[in-house]
């Protein structure tokens, strides 16, 4: 699906969409419809709920007085956030497509205040809702094809709403590219076709290096190296960096858990469990989805992005329950249970970022724990940050897009469940506030550096759409980042 912005004019093909104000009360651009229409919009609000309400939408379809297939009304209630915008454009786009409607556009009336900004969010929801994963679908049901080819936005002022959409454009690439990552299924995605896909992210100017099982082992990562050994496929970190900043300032660090699929290993889960996991490196899929957008907008500001890319699979050569490895920071780890991997792969790849980048700030993002999703739902993401700034600013940025976050605490009682007599630590604490224990364990690598870890197991896939999020791989924490690394270093 395309946006065209361009100024203000008649349509007379396609769906034609307004804005109609809490209570009801049109717009100019409505009003001026519903005199063409002989009063069908005004009548149609009504007989309906409708009264422009901002999350509300109407369609009058087929009114007479004009050559316009429908009417869509769009609510915008005491006016409309860049959040709102957001949601009404990708609500339009959801109902157009459900309509078979090829052709729509938005008119945009002149009064409102910033309009080109509102006109730029409208555009950039209803292209993060016209996502849609169906690579491999040979026979795709024409009733339930995607319609919408193309969405114009008449604004006064349009060559502003362009050059404002310009940069989300960028953020949508970015969260395509999380979706893609997280939807293609394990046989395609694994670790070395997960590196490749990040070398594209060369093209746009970010410097990408792939390190291999013999270069880890070297460095000594062995925690990471122990959850990849019962797999045919090799265990790669993944090192990406963009420098759009000063070359003095130490750049942000992201570090994404990249577990390409989950069976458990030797503690293998059971089958309704492990159906999932194939989207076990949804934070690696948000840190190279992320690094694809500061890119593509040619972000100010200098950025690593880290991922450990493992396949945990129950091989002969496996790690066992009871295993000790050693990790990159010298600590050991006694693995009790092999399905607890994510903080293994994380011990190594955090410790490498910090002592390699001396970053200002590291972040790190995971589909870590089953218990964050009994903890929080769907609704927002676990926030778990050793400094009271760094979790400020990210709820803040969580807010601004809303991709939300909630903090959640570390602390000694946590840390002592990971005492163990065999070693430093087991990769295990209780059964309860094991979201808890396994932020506590990451937090073990990670020395002074200001360090904040995003649990999103609960909102990596969704089973249920939102306005700007169709059914599936979410694309969550792309638009929360990009927001995060425009307020602190741009
Ligand atoms: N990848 C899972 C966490 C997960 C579960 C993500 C469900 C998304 C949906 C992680 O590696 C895992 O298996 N965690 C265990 C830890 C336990 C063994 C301490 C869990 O949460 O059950
Ligand atoms: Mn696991
Ligand atoms: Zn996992």
């Amino acid at each position: 699906m395309k946006v065209v912005f361009s100024e203000p004019a008649s349509t007379k093909t396609g769906a034609v969409a307004v804005l109609v104000m809490e209570g009801g009360k049109l717009g100019t651009a409505a009003a001026a419809l519903d005199k063409s229409t002989k009063g069908a919009l005004s009548k149609a609000i009504k007989v309906s709920r409708f009264n422009g309400k901002k999350d509300q939408m109407l369609e009058v379809v087929a009114p007479t007085g004009i050559s316009n297939s429908r009417v869509v009304l769009i609510g915008a209630g005491d006016g409309l956030e860049a959040t709102d915008w957001q949601a009404q454009g990708g609500r339009l786009v959801q109902r157009l497509n459900a309509s078979g409607e090829k052709d729509a556009t938005v008119r945009l009336d002149a009064d409102i205040e910033e309009v080109a900004d509102g006109a730029a969010n409208l555009g950039f929801g209803a292209l993060l809702r016209s996502y849609r994963f169906e690579k491999y679908k040979t026979q795709s049901d024409a009733d339930s094809r995607p319609s919408l080819k193309r969405l114009g936005v008449h604004v006064k002022g349009a060559s502003t709403a362009r050059r404002r959409f310009q940069p989300l454009h960028r953020v949508a690439d970015g969260v395509f590219e999380t979706r893609n990552l997280v939807s293609e299924p394990p046989n395609q995605i694994y670790p070395e076709s997960l590196a490749e896909e990040a070398k594209g992210l060369s093209k746009l100017g970010v410097k990408v290096e792939v390190l291999g099982e013999k270069q880890m082992e070297k460095l000594g990562m062995g925690a990471l190296l122990g959850v990849g050994r019962g797999s045919l496929r090799e265990s790669q970190l993944i090192v990406m960096q963009w420098n759009g900043g000063a070359r003095s300032k130490p750049p942000i660090a992201f570090v994404g858990k990249g577990v390409t699929f989950d069976s458990g290993g030797l503690s293998l889960k059971p089958a309704a469990a492990m159906m999932e996991m194939k989207w076990d490196m949804g934070g690696s899929g948000v840190v190279i989805g992320l690094m694809r957008a500061l890119a593509g907008r040619k972000a100010k500001a200098n950025v690593v992005g880290i991922v450990g890319a493992v396949e945990n699979m129950p091989g002969g050569a496996a790690q066992r329950p009871g295993d000790i490895v050693k990790t990159l920071s010298g600590q050991t780890v006694e693995v009790l249970n092999t399905d607890a991997e994510g903080r293994l792969v994380l011990a190594d790849a955090l410790w490498y970022t910090q002592e390699r980048f001396k970053p200002s700030m590291m972040i790190d993002l995971a589909t870590l724990t089953g218990a964050i999703m009994i903890a929080l739902g769907t609704e927002y993401a676990g926030l778990f940050s050793n400094d009271e700034d760094l979790a400020d600013a990210l709820v803040a940025a969580g807010a601004k897009t809303g991709e939300k976050l909630w903090r959640m605490p570390l602390g000694g009682s946590y840390d002592k469940m990971l005492r163990t007599d065999a070693a430093d630590m087991k990769n295990i604490g209780d059964r309860n506030g094991g979201a808890c224990s396994a932020a506590q364990f990451l937090s073990r690598f990670v020395n002074k550096t200001k360090w904040a870890h995003l649990d999103i197991a609960g909102v990596t896939w969704v089973s249920k759409e939102s306005p700007t999020v169709p059914k599936g791989a979410s694309g969550y924490g792309v638009r929360l980042l990009d927001q995060f690394v425009r307020d602190q270093a741009e």
